[in-house]
């Protein structure tokens, strides 16, 4: 068995590794431009430059080394009818939880203040603000939404969320679909977007979404930049109508030295670090699949081409 092999960055020791003690019968060819490569049975890839495309054309199967398909979507068209798969969790919710949970109690405990004050050594208590009155709602309680969603929960925040099907969660405030989104996002405090970047959600938050938010209201957004339209979000933070937000992802990555977002100091900025891709989980869940397929069953986690995610 051969498994085709492209990481961004170009990181793949760790990665031939697991698969030499997850699948000890395959070789792992990693992909090179220019190199010849002959037919491969699966491909294992993130966003495939346009020259690898001619490579996946033998495939039995494409594995995402990330939970995002918005890339792969982009060239989907060119790939040959096979299932497309991405990672589920694979250590990203973990991190996803941790990185959702400072943000929010940064903002609602005004650390982001205090850290202003302290620059200009000032002392001065601010009142704390009523976590009754802090509702927080999650855009895409999915695989990575969901353990957020929860851990914010168990810390008492008010919670709802947003999603394409209906669900209930015990004590969450639930909405779905484009109908009840105006509902949702009005008295919302904090917004947090876990989505995924589809024809759907592309601009999903413009300026007149982003007014219904409560007044004062806070921006997370961990999913992609394509969800957020940068000048109305900065125009509603220098209107005071936001009060800020924690942005991981943008429409251009990295985010280019010229973009006002680096010089508005209620916006802080990660550079796509909210959740990692781990090589071990990584490996070991595209393994357990492989195994599953050669089997002749069925594979979850896969990507419908109709729905974009
Ligand atoms: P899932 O597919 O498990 O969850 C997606 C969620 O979004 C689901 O709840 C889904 O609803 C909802 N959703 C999708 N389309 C719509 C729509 N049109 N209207 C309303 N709700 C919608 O994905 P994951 O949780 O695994 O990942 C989510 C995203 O996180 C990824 O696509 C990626 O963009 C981002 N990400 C960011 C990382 C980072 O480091 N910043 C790292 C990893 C991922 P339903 O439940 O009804 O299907
Ligand atoms: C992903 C990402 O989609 O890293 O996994 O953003």
């Amino acid at each position: 068995m051969r498994i085709l092999l492209h990481r961004r960055g170009g990181v793949t020791a760790p990665w031939i590794d697991g698969f030499a003690a997850a699948l000890p019968q395959a070789q792992v060819v990693v992909w090179h431009e220019g190199e010849p490569v002959a037919p491969c049975d699966y491909a294992v890839l993130f966003a495939p430059p346009m020259a690898m495309i001619a490579d996946l054309q033998h495939v039995k199967a494409i594995f995402l080394t990330g939970a995002g398909a918005d890339e792969i979507m982009k060239v989907a068209h060119q790939l040959p009818a096979v299932p497309i798969v991405r990672l589920a969790d694979a250590g990203m919710a973990e991190q996803m939880v941790d990185y959702v949970v400072y943000a929010v109690l940064r903002y609602f405990r005004r650390f982001d203040q205090f850290d202003v004050q302290a620059r200009s050594k000032v002392w001065n208590l601010l009142p704390l603000h009523d976590k009754a009155d802090f509702t927080v709602g999650l855009l895409g309680p999915g695989v990575l939404g969901k353990p957020v969603l929860d851990a914010l929960k168990a810390l008492g925040f008010p919670m709802r969320c947003w999603s394409r099907t209906p669900k209930e969660i015990a004590g969450v405030q639930c909405f779905t679909g484009s109908m009840q989104l105006d509902d949702f996002l009005r008295g919302t405090r904090i917004v947090v977007c876990m989505l995924p970047l589809t024809a759907d959600t592309q601009a999903l938050l413009d300026h007149a979404r982003l007014s219904l938010l409560a007044p004062g209201a806070y921006v997370i957004n961990v999913g992609r930049g394509g969800h957020v339209v940068d000048d109305d979000l900065l125009a509603l933070i220098k209107s005071g109508q936001i009060a800020g937000a924690t942005l991981d992802v943008f429409s251009t990555e990295p985010l280019p030295q010229s973009h006002p977002f680096w010089d508005e100091a209620r916006i802080s900025i990660t550079p796509h670090a909210a959740a990692l891709t781990l090589a071990a989980p990584s490996v070991d869940q595209i393994a357990a699949k492989i195994r599953t397929m050669e089997r002749g069953d069925a594979i979850g986690d896969l990507v419908d081409l109709q729905r974009g995610y």
